[in-house]
């Protein structure tokens, strides 16, 4: 019966992740996955989270089916920190939010709503964009294309050709955004330059498809939502998937959510209940603990601050890292090769190393990027950060 079907050729990500697991050099270094991992190359349990928890194993509570769209409590919470507790679209109950299996759960299930109603439409990713987005809107049944985002010469962004692109779309277009901390190349828009994109989109009649997997890793917590605010300000119609994986680092208990920017209080309501109908179709409701645990860290000030200290040293740790690799590559690479280290942001940085080196680096040292040349600098630490600068010298020698 099943004799036909082809063998899975693995994911790029997630398969490397699993080769590091199975790779046994203990020297081994593991640069691919989106993790941060602390100092000592451990991932944290954040102090806010492990009282949650302490709180929650005290008062054990029944764990019925959730709604389908998840707990009021943590569909609150979420909104208020994503957009801003005081957002216009938020007090005039403008926007729908629903507790998603992760980031990568909201993608799939704004994508299958996205498809039934816009059965007709492109989505237009960024060139390059996370791998996975383009499995996600395919597998939902879109066309996928991509808009001009990385400039590999100058290891910046190709803001006018973007611009120039997204503005010659049809109506109804789908536009697949970072709000912060891109993915793969660390390479954002300006406030200025969301600023010029907002109306551009608006006049065009596409939809936006923010993916905010990294709020917290850019420039904070407010800085890094200023995409989503700046576009639902604008009236762009305006779809958010984000994901509490990296920053409350909960990767295993898949907490995110989807909120869709409606024009109106009615059509919010609408669109809420069908994005419910979509999960009903997918996995039925969401799971408790992990929400649990986000909601009350959110909701409760000391926990609140204590989530956004520790965040912002996660932060302050990626920025030394940086600039640790960066001192010890200089030597070695062009300054605008070298400058990449340090101007580029959140977890990863575009190394501009080709696959051939990437499986160099790989092979010969045990240390592991993605083939793209994607580098997850939150992975290094002041014990490996030599040995990597050092292997990667040595693969740029050699080629
Ligand atoms: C990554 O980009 O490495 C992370 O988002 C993990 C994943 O699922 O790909």
């Amino acid at each position: 019966m099943f004799s036909h079907i082809d063998a899975y050729p693995g994911d790029p990500i997630l398969g490397l992740n699993e080769a590091f697991g199975r790779d046994p050099r203990a020297h081994k270094v593991n640069l691919s996955i989106g993790l941060y991992v602390d100092d000592d190359g451990r991932l944290p349990v954040m102090r806010a989270v492990r009282e949650a928890e302490a709180a929650a194993l005290s008062d054990i509570a029944p764990r019925p089916y959730l709604p389908m769209a998840g707990t009021p409590a943590y569909r609150d919470a979420v909104q208020a920190l994503v957009f801003g507790e005081d957002r216009a679209a938020r007090r005039e109950a403008r926007i729908a939010t629903l507790q998603t299996l992760g980031g990568g759960g909201a993608l799939r299930v704004g994508a299958d709503f996205l498809k039934r109603y816009f059965p007709d439409s492109t989505v237009w990713i960024s060139d390059p964009s996370w791998d996975n987005h383009r499995v996600v809107f395919e597998s939902a049944g879109f066309p996928v294309q991509a808009y001009p985002y990385y400039d590999d010469t100058t290891g910046g962004l190709r803001f006018d050709a973007m611009l120039e692109t997204l503005a010659a779309l049809p109506r109804h277009s789908i536009v697949l955004l970072h709000a912060c901390c891109h993915n793969p190349t660390g390479v954002d828009l300006t406030q200025a330059q969301w600023q010029t994109l907002a109306p551009v989109l608006r006049e065009r009649g596409v939809i936006a498809f923010v993916d905010m997997a990294y709020q917290g890793f850019g420039d904070g917590l407010e800085a890094d939502a200023f995409a989503v605010r700046t576009l639902a300000d604008a009236g762009v119609p305006t779809v958010v998937a984000n994901s509490f994986s990296k920053n409350f680092s909960l990767y295993g208990e898949r907490c995110g959510a989807l909120s869709v920017v409606c024009a109106s209080a009615d059509e919010a309501s609408r669109v809420f209940g069908q994005l419910t109908g979509t999960v009903r179709a997918n996995y039925s409701n969401p799971p408790t603990h992990g929400a649990r645990l986000v909601a009350r860290v959110l909701g409760t000030p000391a926990l609140r601050r204590a989530w956004e200290e520790e965040l912002g040293g996660m932060r302050e740790r990626i920025a030394t890292m940086r600039a640790e690799i960066h001192a010890r590559l200089a030597p070695h690479l062009s300054d605008d090769a070298a400058a990449r280290y340090i101007g580029q942001r959140g977890m990863f940085t575009y190394t501009g190393l080709s696959a051939a080196q990437a499986d160099a680096l790989r092979e010969t040292h045990g240390v592991y990027v993605l083939r793209s040349g994607r580098m997850c600098v939150a992975g290094l630490n002041t014990r490996n950060v030599d040995t990597v600068a050092r292997a990667i010298a040595q693969v740029l020698t050699k080629s």
